[in-house]
């Protein structure tokens, strides 16, 4: 295989909360992505997966590990080379409705980015690079001068992607980037993002909550739960033969019916809450919500395995 684009190593962000508490937010994450792929990263509400967003792009700084892209390590920069590395990572947000600026126009949106990285030289040339994305992601030019309330869930989206894709990036975090649409918008956007993808040679992140969301979109998808990736596989086989009993359970959460999720339903339904990252369980962290865990799971941390060509879980009872 060639060189991973992103490759990530024992990434991990705690969180100093309270009276000294260390929350664990991403406790330890390892994966890479290959240029031109989408790996999909799924998991419950509060599992880490943001973090790991924003850590990889250094908005948040790490607690320790390495984001490398094109074999430079981020954290290893400095401030001026930073900015620099930054031109090549974008970020897609969940909200956007939030992720706007209610007082700018859409050209001013677009543009800042431009503009804090001095890439047009002219006002000219500035109205036609947003013009040019604008056209990109499927707006009408004119809506340059209009303001984010004029526009719905899905066409601010797609705002939001031109901002992204202004300084040509190679490698875009999606962070549940159709969550808040209407079911009916949902695939519009996805199919945007995968024409985009093939069009610019772009390589994604693509989180979401469940398994049915990333699907599509995704060539590898990795499982989190509770600051930890807990499995990782290519999309068919962690759909047809999911290991982890976490996974399996994620499956039988998926509310609408899909014939590749309902031959593997095994009836596993999570009990219990997630755990807190402030005080998760010794041993395995998804030990107290599992139908299979022992005493050993209690006292062990599964490693994360290869138990198959390219497939990896952590679990001492895989199959
Ligand atoms: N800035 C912060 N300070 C303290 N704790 C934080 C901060 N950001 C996130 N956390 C905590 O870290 C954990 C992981 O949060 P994160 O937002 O990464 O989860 P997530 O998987 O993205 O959840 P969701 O699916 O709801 O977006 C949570 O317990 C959260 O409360
Ligand atoms: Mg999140």
């Amino acid at each position: 295989m060639n060189e991973p684009l992103i490759e990530v190593r024992n990434l991990k962000k705690h969180f100093i909360v309270g009276r000294k508490k260390v929350l664990k937010a991403v406790d330890g994450v390892n994966f890479t992505i290959q240029s031109g792929e989408t790996l999909g990263m799924v998991g419950e509400s509060g599992c880490g997966k943001s973090t790991v967003g924003r850590t990889m792009l250094r908005l948040y700084e790490p607690t320790s590990g390495e984001m490398i892209i094109e074999g430079k390590n981020i954290y290893a920069l400095s401030a001026r080379e930073l900015k620099q590395k930054r031109r090549d990572m974008q970020m897609i947000f969940q909200d956007p409705y939030a992720s706007l600026n209610p007082r700018m126009t859409i050209r001013d949106i677009i543009a800042e980015p431009l503009d804090i990285h001095k890439l047009t030289s002219s006002k000219q040339e500035r109205i036609a690079r947003v013009e040019e994305l604008l056209d990109l992601v499927g707006l009408n030019s004119d809506h340059a001068n209009r303001y984010p309330h004029e526009f719905s869930g899905g066409q601010r989206q797609r705002i939001g992607i031109a901002r992204a894709l202004a300084v040509n990036p190679k490698f875009i975090i999606c962070d549940e980037p159709i969550s808040a649409l209407d079911v009916s918008i949902q695939a519009q956007v996805v199919n945007l993002l995968k024409d985009l993808q093939k069009k610019l040679g772009l390589t994604y992140l693509f989180i979401a909550h469940d398994l049915s969301m990333v699907k599509h979109i995704s060539d590898r998808v990795v499982v989190m739960y509770l600051g930890n990736i807990v499995e990782l596989a290519d999309s068919q086989t962690l759909y047809k033969n999911p290991s982890h009993p976490y996974t399996k359970a994620l499956m039988s959460a998926i509310p609408i019916p899909d014939p590749d999720i309902e031959e593997n339903r095994v009836g596993t339904v999570l009990s219990g809450d997630l755990p807190s990252p402030i005080n998760p369980p010794s041993g395995c962290a998804f030990r107290t919500r599992c139908p299979i865990a022992t005493e050993k799971c209690a006292e062990v941390k599964p490693e994360f395995q290869e138990v198959k060509d390219g497939h990896w879980t952590a679990c001492h009872y895989v199959d």
